[in-house]
């Protein structure tokens, strides 16, 4: 198997599946642009966006069946990340278990039947297969149907066959494309607590969905896709706590020499302004952006009078904006409003 030396930083040790600069143009049009993620192994990492924001079409690159316009995905193998090409996709992807659309099946067939077909397919030992059968179908509370037609189940029944099938040959990662849509609350939940069982299996499930909830219940990470860009990646912890709150980025004009000084010095001019935020750092620098980030309530009212007090205070400003961290929060207010 051809091996892509990549220096691995102590970060990217951790990761299952790397997708790096990831770009997929239909015609002129492109439904995924430059998208970078680490999946980190043993973690649930809920992938959310609105429909049409390109899940699908990402997903689907992972799993091979449509190539990218650009970029490349690189899949943990033996501690290595290995670049996925044709010469070695059949070998990658069967340690993966992919549902990307809802499979169809034959109604006269059982799960017995169906689940032996892709343990089959993905190289899974014969000798074992029946017993694996007979455990996965256990795990989704479904054994009782194990030599039942399929044409005598319910839409969440099968949906629940369908996930299955993705991981019936036991594999390290699982890539589902909206595994719980279309299913009622009660198959809805039920689903979300085979993930959490898989999870602990120690998994990594990388799951799409157009629904906050589904993946905000279940997720470490949740990665948020719109018009094919990647506008935020963290904990839900770390997400929910951005929405609640607005921010401020303040780029100076010269890089100052102290860092921590110019932070206090920016704190006591906004402090009066926006208040003590409960003990919170009100200015903090980060050093990627090399930007002084102020939290602060959004009002424009108050956006006014930081910017006026700087200048007051003779502060050389050369870019003042509130960034995407709004993006965010309108996209999640506009996951609310659609009632989801
Ligand atoms: N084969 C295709 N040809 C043209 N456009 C496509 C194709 N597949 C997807 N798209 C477009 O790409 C965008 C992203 O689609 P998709 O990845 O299916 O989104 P999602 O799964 O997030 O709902 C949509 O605007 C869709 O219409
Ligand atoms: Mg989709």
């Amino acid at each position: 198997m051809q091996k892509v030396a990549i220096k691995l930083t102590k970060e990217a040790q951790d990761v299952a599946i790397s997708l790096q600069g990831l770009t997929r143009n239909f015609g002129n049009f492109t439904a995924v642009s430059d998208l970078s993620l680490n999946l980190p192994h043993g973690e649930i990492i809920g992938f959310l966006g609105p429909n049409g924001a390109g899940k699908s079409t990402t997903m689907k690159m992972i799993a091979g069946l449509i190539s990218p316009s650009e970029g490349e995905i690189f899949f943990c193998k033996d501690e290595e990340l290995v670049k996925l090409d044709r010469g070695n996709r059949d070998v990658i992807l069967k340690d993966i278990g992919f549902l990307i659309e809802n499979p169809t099946f034959y109604d006269h067939m059982t799960p017995r039947q169906i689940l032996t077909y892709f343990a089959e397919l993905k190289g899974y030992p014969r000798k074992e297969i029946k017993n694996r059968i007979e455990e996965v179908l256990e795990l989704v509370g479904m054994k009782e149907w194990i030599d039942k037609k399929i044409k005598t189940f319910s839409k969440g029944m099968r949906q629940k066959i369908g996930l299955v099938s993705a991981f019936v040959h036991d594999p390290s990662v699982l890539v589902l494309d909206e595994p719980q849509t279309g299913l009622d609350p009660k198959a809805r939940k039920e689903v979300r607590e085979i993930l959490m069982k898989l999870k602990a299996q120690g998994k990594t499930i990388f799951l799409s969905s157009h629904l906050l909830y589904e993946v905000s219940e279940i997720s470490d990470k949740i990665a948020i896709i719109n018009n094919g860009k990647i506008i935020a990646f963290d904990t839900v912890e770390k997400l929910e706590a951005k929405v609640k709150k607005s921010m401020l980025q303040i780029e100076l004009q010269e890089q100052p020499e102290n860092i921590d000084e110019m932070v206090e010095k920016l704190t006591k001019i906004i402090i009066d302004i926006v208040g003590d935020l409960n003990g919170e750092d009100i200015v903090q620098y980060n050093s990627n952006l090399k930007v002084f980030e102020v939290q602060f309530d959004g009002s424009a009212e108050n956006k006014n009078k930081i910017l006026e007090a700087l200048i007051e205070n003779k502060v050389k400003i050369a870019e003042f904006s509130v960034p995407r961290t709004n993006l965010l929060e309108s996209l999640y207010i506009g996951f609310l409003e659609n009632g989801s």
